[in-house]
């Protein structure tokens, strides 16, 4: 009996690993990230269950209750967040896990220690990783939540002797820990666990408030390695695996947006990007030069006339919401027979895939999002691009001028097209806070105003054309 018991809980564990990997694969393509979704969430459930059979922790009671109120706050935030606001949601998500990795990690070694139970070197190595990953992991997480809900000042947070100070505190979260291996003591690990909480928030205080999707990536893939640390002292592999999983695809995750911004991610972690006031630069860049604007009505007549139209979504079609304007724009060029198609740059807007989901909740089709390698040869036959709130993705000194912050950063070559119509609201600057000659070329033309009240005006003109 015990045996099957046993054999079940390792086969379960089995499939809902597989389930997960399968899931993980599924979410790589916006056509099947929903399969994805839901085939990992059938694994969690299936480990979670096995989990239940294999321990008897709690009563049973406890557990359906904490399952009740979590399944209800998780469809409350899921049915209320605004999509704008999923990067703060991300990182509050990935500051509980961390929280409990170190929790469990904690409890673990005071019931050890209660019982009088030898804990070995390994363990007790895991343990304190645990500990200490999953605190640094909770208080970034909690801060980078902070920032991107603009309850702390979005710019980096900087005061004298930084980094000595943060070097001694991550010294003294060594030195704990290594005492806490050698020696043991429960009132050791409470302390390093203190100031591992110190080192995640100060770490992540002095980093701008635009780099905060790289930086939860990063607290994403520490919130892992805590998981699989923990799994590794409760002796469940699929703790191990699920945390390897997790701490695999945040590594990645954050080796493909510091590559698509071209920056390295100890810039991103140290560089303070954004500390200093781009309103110099601002002042300087434009003195000399003109854009030309254009109206909703004479862009309604450029796209009418057009046989093929590229839309290029930006940060700005997320802050605008216009995803519906737009998809509905494009459903009226198509019934007027242009070939309408939709340029993604791998970091526009503000989180990874952020214009994929906002497309898709428009629902438009996945075969008209166009990734940068395959649509940057399509510009030069495109008759016009539309620039929807997009700014650094096509600023052409990324590829042009060495001397820009942005060389080297991939962008799209919109400024190739026929014709280049840009929406936004002034002469703002993006988020690198650069000046973008794109707007002053000869080929473009700039319609200033809020991007969906734009798109609804050029619709209009466009039914009255
Ligand atoms: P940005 O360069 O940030 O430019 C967005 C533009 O949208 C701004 O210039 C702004 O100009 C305009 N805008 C804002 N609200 C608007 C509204 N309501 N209507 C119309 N326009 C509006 O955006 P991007 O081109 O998408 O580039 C993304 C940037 O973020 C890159 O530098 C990237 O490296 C960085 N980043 C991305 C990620 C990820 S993972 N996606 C993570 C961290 C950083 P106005 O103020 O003049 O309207």
């Amino acid at each position: 009996m015990l045996d099957l018991r046993a054999s079940v809980i390792a086969i379960s564990y089995i499939v809902a690993a597989v389930l997960f990997i399968f899931g993980l694969k599924q979410l790589s393509s916006p056509a099947t990230a929903r399969s994805g979704n839901r085939l990992a969430a059938v694994g969690m459930l299936l480990a979670l269950l096995a989990t239940l059979v294999d321990r008897q922790i709690l009563s049973y009671g406890t557990i359906g209750l904490g399952m009740l109120i979590g399944a209800a706050m998780g469809i409350y935030f899921a049915r209320t967040v605004q999509m704008t606001a999923m990067p703060q949601m991300v990182a509050l998500f990935n500051g509980m896990g961390g929280a409990t990795a170190a929790l469990v990690s904690v409890a673990e070694f005071l019931r050890l220690s209660a019982a009088g139970e030898a804990i070995g070197v390994g363990e007790a190595t895991s343990i304190v990783l645990g500990t200490a990953i999953g605190a640094i992991s909770f208080t970034g997480s909690i801060i980078a939540f902070g920032k991107l809900q603009e309850i702390l000042p979005g710019k980096p947070l900087q005061f004298p002797l930084q980094r000595p100070i943060n070097g001694l505190i991550l010294l003294a979260v060594v030195a704990l820990g290594v005492a806490v291996v050698m020696a043991g003591g429960s009132a050791l690990l409470w302390a390093l666990f203190v100031a591992a909480l110190v080192v995640g928030a100060m770490f992540v205080l002095p980093i701008g408030g635009g780099d905060m999707p790289v930086v939860i990536s990063i607290l994403n893939s520490l919130t892992g390695l805590a998981a699989a640390l923990t799994g590794f002292v409760l002796h469940n592999q699929m703790l191990v695996v699920a945390g390897v999983l997790v701490g695999a695809s945040g590594t990645l995750l954050t080796l493909l947006m510091s590559t698509a911004m071209n920056r390295s991610v100890a810039n991103v972690l140290f560089g303070a990007f954004g500390a200093t006031s781009s309103d110099a630069a601002a002042q300087t860049s434009v003195v000399g030069r003109t854009v030309k604007q254009t109206t909703p009505e004479d862009t309604a007549i450029a796209l009418a006339y057009a046989r093929s139209v590229v839309i290029v979504p930006g940060y700005g079609l997320a802050v605008a919401e216009a995803q519906h304007t737009v998809r509905e724009l494009a459903t009226d060029l198509e019934k007027r027979g242009v070939n309408v198609k939709y340029a993604i740059h791998p970091v526009a807007g503000r989180m990874p895939g952020h214009m994929n989901v906002l497309l898709a909740e428009a629902n438009v089709p996945y075969d008209q999002l166009l990734e940068m390698d395959q649509v940057n040869g399509e510009f030069p036959q495109t008759d016009v691009v539309l620039v929807v709130g997009a700014n650094d993705v096509v600023n052409p000194a990324a590829r042009d001028d060495p001397s820009s912050p942005i060389y080297g950063m991939p962008i799209l070559d919109v400024d190739r097209a026929r014709n280049i119509i840009v929406l936004k609201r002034s002469m703002g600057h993006g988020f690198a806070g650069i000046d973008n000659a794109l707007f002053y070329h000869d080929k473009t033309r700039m319609l200033f105003g809020d991007a969906r009240q734009s798109l609804t005006q050029i619709g209009q003109a466009l039914k009255a054309a």
